[in-house]
């Protein structure tokens, strides 16, 4: 698959097979998470595999009951944890670089949609987790202060792929010179 077909055929998969996850191919996709870009390759994001079922179970609890995902998370053959260290993407000398403070939930938006594709071009679905209580999450991970949970990723076969949702035109996503005007 190349690489347009990868990014247009992905989508959120929240139902998987019991299918395990070759050691291989985790290595794989995480190899390629490694390479995506970072602000002044600050490499902000970790990640934390979470294998134990208890564990699982107790981040399950941390998702509100109408989150589509709270299956995924207990049964998914990987459960990875999104996390980002603070005050590094966006500072220069500890301070602020821009006006949008620390940027690293944009890294790791980045770093996570790099493990989907990379994930999806091997056979693999995967679904961003961030609707949850995230300090009671961050708690179960024994996060240092300086670390922010920012997401949870299953990751697996998927058992059945969900139709494309609908997206904006392209007319309503991109003007031309100043906002507003149409290409
Ligand atoms: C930052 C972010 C957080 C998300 N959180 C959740 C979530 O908590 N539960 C869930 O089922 N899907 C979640 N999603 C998946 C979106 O619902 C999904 O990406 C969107 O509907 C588009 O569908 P597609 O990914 O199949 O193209 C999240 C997506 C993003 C980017």
């Amino acid at each position: 698959m190349d690489a347009l077909e990868c990014i247009l055929s992905r989508r959120s998969v929240r139902k998987y097979t019991p299918d395990p996850v070759s050691e291989e191919d985790l290595a794989r996709i995480l190899e390629a998470v490694r390479f995506a870009p970072s602000w002044a390759n600050t490499q902000c994001v970790a990640w934390i595999r979470v294998q134990d079922p208890e564990r699982r179970q107790a981040l399950q609890q941390t998702l509100p009951d109408g989150n589509p995902a709270r299956r995924a998370v207990v049964e998914a053959p990987v459960l990875l944890a999104l996390c980002a260290r603070k005050g590094l993407a966006g500072y220069y000398k500890d301070q602020p670089a821009t006006v949008h403070g620390d940027w690293h939930m944009f890294d790791a938006g980045i770093a996570v949609q790099t493990l989907s594709l990379a994930a999806w071009a091997l056979g693999y679905g995967t679904v961003n987790v961030g609707l949850l209580d995230h300090r009671a999450a961050a708690e179960i991970l024994r996060l240092p202060g300086e670390m922010d949970l920012l997401e949870l990723v299953p990751l697996g076969r998927p058992a059945s792929v969900p139709r494309p949702p609908e997206r904006k035109a392209l007319d309503a996503i991109v003007w031309r010179e100043v906002h507003g005007d149409k290409p």
